[in-house]
């Protein structure tokens, strides 16, 4: 098969490509990227080297651009993840988001129809569900909670969701949707709490907690969401929305805690700042259908997976150092100076 792969020079899509290079050594994957500060060409070094892989550096909401790829590779596959992705700068400008996590997903759908696809799928997140209460831990989302975002960014992702489920009912369109929960892993943007908070302890800069800490998120391993869409794309049906979650709801504060002990920091780096407007309290998600229907369960435990995760900072320390010494410090300097 021919797999497009979008965004897959990013956290998640990155991890996908290898995932997908690794398990199915049948397949050819064509990423397409157009390498925003989110997207980084030496995250795909050792795939550039597989002949099963190709490489498009091109922006989805380029029509002409994405209708060549797909008369040149014939694609039988689509599984979109190229997005903005961080809140807080959808906070601060969300036109971006409006582009391309709506109309880059429509220019997809689009190419789709025009040329034929065994199957689109959609990467979606748990944040077009809203948030939680926080004193109801008997509330979890299911595929069937009413979409109710907080965020430009959840706005845009669950418009690209309702365009996804209207292309799969106007158009007959072979389309799913998966929305995970908060991953973490390597190749995670320093954007991003947990490397965030990892690159910062290691530098012993402050540690920027956001409001009180009280808010809660699921937390993933990356490959863990790999495996459950690599599930949907094949054995998945048609036209339906599942809900990717291992039950791991943890407290910011007590996520950043853990990494001072596990880097032996002080915890006197924690330092309290403004919330983040519109700040979602819990995310929680009820996986079970995914479950019942395609044995999807979690492989990695937080325990190992965050040992994993740290393990993997240390030892790429010129992968985040490169990230982190461009453009990230203007960013670093407009979103934390003064909070
Ligand atoms: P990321 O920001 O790390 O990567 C996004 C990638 O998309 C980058 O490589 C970027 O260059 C590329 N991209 C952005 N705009 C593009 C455009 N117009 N054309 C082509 N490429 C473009 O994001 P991520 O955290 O890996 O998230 C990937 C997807 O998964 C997103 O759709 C996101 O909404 C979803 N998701 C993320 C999480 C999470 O915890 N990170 C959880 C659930 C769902
Ligand atoms: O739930 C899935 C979503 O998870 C994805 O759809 C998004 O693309 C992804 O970015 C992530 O969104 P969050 O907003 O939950 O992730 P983030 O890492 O930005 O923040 C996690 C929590 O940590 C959130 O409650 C805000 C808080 N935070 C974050 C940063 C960057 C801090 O307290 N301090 C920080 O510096």
């Amino acid at each position: 098969m021919n797999i497009i792969v979008t965004g897959g020079a990013g956290f998640i899509g990155s991890n996908f490509v290898y995932y997908m290079l690794d398990r199915h050594p049948e397949d050819r994957i064509l990423c397409i990227d157009c390498l925003t500060y989110a997207g980084n060409m030496s995250t795909l070094a050792r795939a550039m080297e597989n002949p099963r892989f190709t490489f498009y550096k091109t922006n989805i909401c380029d029509r002409a651009g994405i209708y060549e790829i797909f008369e040149k590779e014939h694609p039988d596959m689509v599984v979109n993840f190229a997005a903005e992705s961080h809140v807080d700068r959808s906070i601060e400008t969300p036109e971006i988001f409006l582009q391309t996590n709506i109309l880059g997903t429509q220019v997809l759908m689009d190419a789709c129809r025009k040329y034929g696809i065994e199957r689109y799928h959609q990467v979606s997140t748990d944040e077009v569900y809203g948030d939680l209460p926080l004193d109801r831990p008997d509330l979890f989302f299911t595929e069937k909670t009413p979409i109710h975002t907080s965020s430009p960014y959840s706005a845009s992702k669950a418009s690209a969701d309702l365009l996804v489920q209207a292309y799969h009912r106007t158009y007959g369109l072979p389309v799913s949707i998966s929305r995970c929960s908060n991953n973490y892993g390597p190749y995670h943007f320093p954007e991003k709490l947990i490397p965030l908070m990892i690159a910062n302890a290691l530098n012993d800069k402050p540690l920027p907690v956001y409001g009180t800490g009280e808010n809660v998120r699921d937390w993933l391993y990356v490959e863990d969401h790999c495996k459950a869409i690599d599930l949907i794309i094949h054995k998945g049906r048609v036209g339906e929305v599942y809900n990717i979650g291992g039950h791991n709801e943890m407290k910011n504060i007590d996520i950043v805690k853990l990494i001072c002990a596990k880097l032996g920091k002080s915890e006197e780096l924690i330092t309290f700042v403004g919330d983040r407007k519109g700040h979602d309290l819990r995310y929680a998600i009820d996986p079970t259908k995914i479950h019942d229907e395609l044995g999807w369960l979690p492989e990695t435990r937080f325990a190992d997976g965050i040992d994993k995760t740290i393990e993997w900072y240390l030892s790429h320390k010129s992968w985040w150092e490169t990230i982190i010494s461009g453009e990230y410090r203007n960013y670093y300097e407009r979103m934390y100076a003064n909070r």
